[in-house]
């Protein structure tokens, strides 16, 4: 059945741009689509001053030249970020937030942080200071099944945290659990959460039953169906704390497809055209604009874009993008495991 539907052009409010001949390929993929995003910093070496989010950021507009496309920067707190990055990022207007990897919990997270307690004083500054914190909920502890790292993490880290700083604005990255979400819902004020469109598709089944898939292993790693039933009814709910971040992180196939594989999933082609087929079967269509063009902007303060896409549902299947030629290394976009019947269209207008 077709149908078309009009929104306020989107927003991705988790991305992975990479740099290089990588940063050139795929992020043409989210301008089309999004006005703005917000850029994670887990480049090796990680962004971790003011200066070289600057840097990236001129890199990542030179690869999207041609766009209507507005990066927004994070810096990648470690344990010796000084309080003058902190200030200094705080009053730049390139700059969204600080990313709270803890080390070793994924890809290029080995600069990050080992105990919250020794940048409680950087944290302090951020509340004050009104500057967001982006955090990777998982604990890193071969004791904690990688299943519950999650929920050990709410437990153990972001409670005390919240408790100790409730001044301290902080959006749980990509949930993935039931516990993430009613934690996130049951809160009153501070906090956010961002939800892909792949935690929203895939359980823990699509990567292990009947074959090991890399292309659908990523970090936190998707859980089993009621935790994918409780983010798609948090998603589709209208509840302003639960907005849209890809998390959109591409690899080589080289570096996907071996031994100790990466986690990350590349969804930025087909992000859009997968959150309207899920709203589409919820028959929640009339919320999908406020989990992708509403609720982020509004809790990062910023103000809505004004030019607006049509998502059309064609009667016949979208052909999936093809995988990328990265300098002879292919890039395997999402294969989301129900076919995609709509499509993307601009309209008319432009953000500034
Ligand atoms: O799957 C993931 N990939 N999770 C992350 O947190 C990082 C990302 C990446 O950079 O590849
Ligand atoms: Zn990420």
């Amino acid at each position: 059945m077709a149908g078309q539907l009009s929104i306020i052009r989107p927003d991705d409010w988790h991305l992975h741009l990479r740099d290089g001949v990588m940063l050139k390929a795929v992020a043409p993929a989210s301008a089309m689509h999004f006005a703005r995003a917000m850029i994670m910093p887990n480049l090796v070496p990680p962004i971790t001053d003011v200066e070289s989010a600057h840097q990236y950021r001129a890199r990542i507009l030179e690869a999207t030249k041609g766009h209507d496309f507005n990066p927004y920067m994070t810096l990648y707190l470690t344990e010796d970020m000084s309080p003058g990055t902190i200030r200094a990022a705080a009053k730049d207007a390139h700059l969204l937030a600080v990313k709270l990897y803890p080390a070793g919990a994924t890809t290029n997270s080995a600069s990050g942080v080992r105990d919250i307690a020794r940048v409680m004083p950087i944290l302090e500054l951020m509340a004050e200071l009104g500057l967001p914190l982006a955090i990777h909920g998982e604990v890193v502890d071969d004791a904690v099944d990688i299943f519950d790292r999650e929920k050990v993490f709410i437990e153990t880290q972001l409670e005390p945290l919240r408790r100790a700083l409730p001044d301290l604005r902080v959006v749980l990255e990509h949930i993935t659990t039931k516990d993430a979400v009613d934690y996130v819902g049951a809160s009153d004020k501070n906090l956010g959460a961002t939800i892909t469109a792949h935690h929203l598709l895939i359980t823990r089944n699509h990567i292990l039953a009947g074959g090991i898939r890399p292309h659908y292993y990523c970090l936190p790693v998707a859980k089993r169906e009621t935790h994918r039933q409780a983010l798609v009814a948090a998603a589709t709910s209208g509840n302003p704390r639960y907005f849209f971040g890809s998390d959109s992180a591409p690899h080589s196939d080289t570096a996907k497809l071996a031994p100790c594989g990466c986690a990350g999933i590349f969804t930025a082609p087909v992000a859009m055209a997968c959150l309207a087929e899920i709203f589409d079967s919820e028959n929640a269509l009339d919320r999908l604009e406020g989990f992708t063009s509403i609720h982020g902007a509004e809790f990062y303060g910023l103000p809505l874009n004004e030019s607006r896409i049509t998502l059309r549902r064609n009667d016949a299947q979208a052909s999936l993008p093809l995988p990328l030629d990265i300098g002879g290394e292919r890039v395997v976009a999402f294969d989301p495991t129900r076919p995609l019947y709509w499509s993307v269209e601009h309209e008319h207008g432009h953000d500034g």
